[in-house]
């Protein structure tokens, strides 16, 4: 009860924000699409096999990716992803959060940390993730993003230590000494990397000697075929709708892990369809009540058009799962040899 309450008043709290937004921040996010999610780079299985480079993503320092999750951070806590990221199908009968909780879990124990480790999510969003994975190993949980919105809402977590969360961009060197953590991990921030051979190193500079790497991320699989004009435009639209920044085949990831110095332990796609399926149907049914309030004047119209612009599209996402074009959740832990 205490918990829904919380969530309830998160949610409140994200609206009371939207409601805040100036027309000039309205226009600025809704032409962050054009400059994010517009060519950007792709590096297939065709590329893999060709031995051409990974090409990285060259928008993920950009003052526009900063604006789009000022926004977009908002419009997910209205619904269940306050975490913002899609969880792979742990169990169907749970609901899209559960599933998460789900996921953090087999994170938790891939990483095999102690109470008293310290441990570091990259691109950490709002904390939410962080706040899990204490309450799972117990053990001290620190982040950085590079929207700043979104660690202040970590400062203002009172089971986070607020000075642990910090803005930081992955595309720069970490503010962090070698060794320093016993566990790293990322959940769907990593293809915002302009070059995954800096950033992955950088990963494996602070961690300890013998620590893991859990890697959860978007992927490109074998099926897609950047030829194929409908994969193309499945793919377009899965982009704009969850705002991933480069698409590369998996093998790619592989391979710069290895490269980095990681020993690769676990390495395998999962599907998020079902879990799609419901939070599309949530925010199917957020347009039509947001329309309803604004044709009576109960809420501003560009709420309204936030929500469509964030939802549009939505089903080439189920699509380009179920044709296993793409998954979110390509999970992979690794280590720092001793
Ligand atoms: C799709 S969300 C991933 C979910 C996230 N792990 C969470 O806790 O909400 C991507 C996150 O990466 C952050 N991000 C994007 N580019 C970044 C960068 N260059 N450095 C650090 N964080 C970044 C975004 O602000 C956002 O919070």
């Amino acid at each position: 009860m205490a918990q829904k309450m919380t969530g309830m008043r998160t949610k409140l709290s994200a609206l009371g924000e939207l409601l805040k937004i100036s027309e000039a921040e309205f226009t600025a996010f809704m032409s962050t699409y054009g400059a994010l999610f517009v060519d950007s780079p792709e590096s297939t299985k065709t590329d893999y096999e060709s031995h051409i480079k990974l090409q990285g993503y060259k928008q993920g320092s950009s003052p526009e990716l900063e604006q789009y999750y000022r926004i977009i951070s908002l419009l997910c806590t209205l619904g269940s992803v306050e975490k913002m990221y899609m969880p792979p199908v742990m169990d169907p009968k749970k609901s899209v959060m559960e599933n998460q909780v789900l996921l953090e879990e087999k994170m938790a124990k891939d990483l095999d940390v102690t109470k008293d480790a310290k441990i570091l999510e990259i691109g950490c969003g709002c904390g939410a993730i962080a706040r899990s994975m204490a309450e799972i190993t117990g053990a001290h949980l620190y982040g950085f993003n590079i929207d700043k919105s979104q660690i202040e809402k970590a400062w203002r977590d009172l089971a986070l230590e607020p000075s642990n969360f910090t803005v930081g961009d992955f595309n720069k060197p970490f503010n962090f000494p070698d060794d320093t953590f016993d566990a790293v991990y990322a959940i769907q921030p990593m293809t915002y990397i302009s070059d995954l051979e800096f950033t992955l190193k950088e990963i494996f500079r602070v961690l300890k000697p013998g620590g893991k790497f859990g890697f959860n991320d978007v992927a490109a699989l074998d099926n897609y075929d950047r030829e194929n004009h409908s994969h193309r435009l499945l793919i377009q639209h899965t982009r704009e709708l969850t705002a991933f920044g480069g698409f590369w085949y998996y093998k790619f990831w592989e391979d710069a892990f290895k490269e980095a110095g990681f020993e690769l332990l676990k390495s395998e796609g999962y599907s998020a369809v079902e879990n799609i399926k419901k939070e599309v149907a949530l925010y199917g049914r957020f347009e039509t009540i947001f329309s309803f309030l604004t044709s009576i004047r109960i809420l501003p119209r560009k709420i309204f058009l936030l929500i469509r612009r964030m939802h549009a599209n939505s089903e080439s996402y189920i699509k380009a799962e179920e044709l296993e074009l793409i998954s979110l959740n390509w999970y992979a832990v690794m280590s720092k040899p001793k």
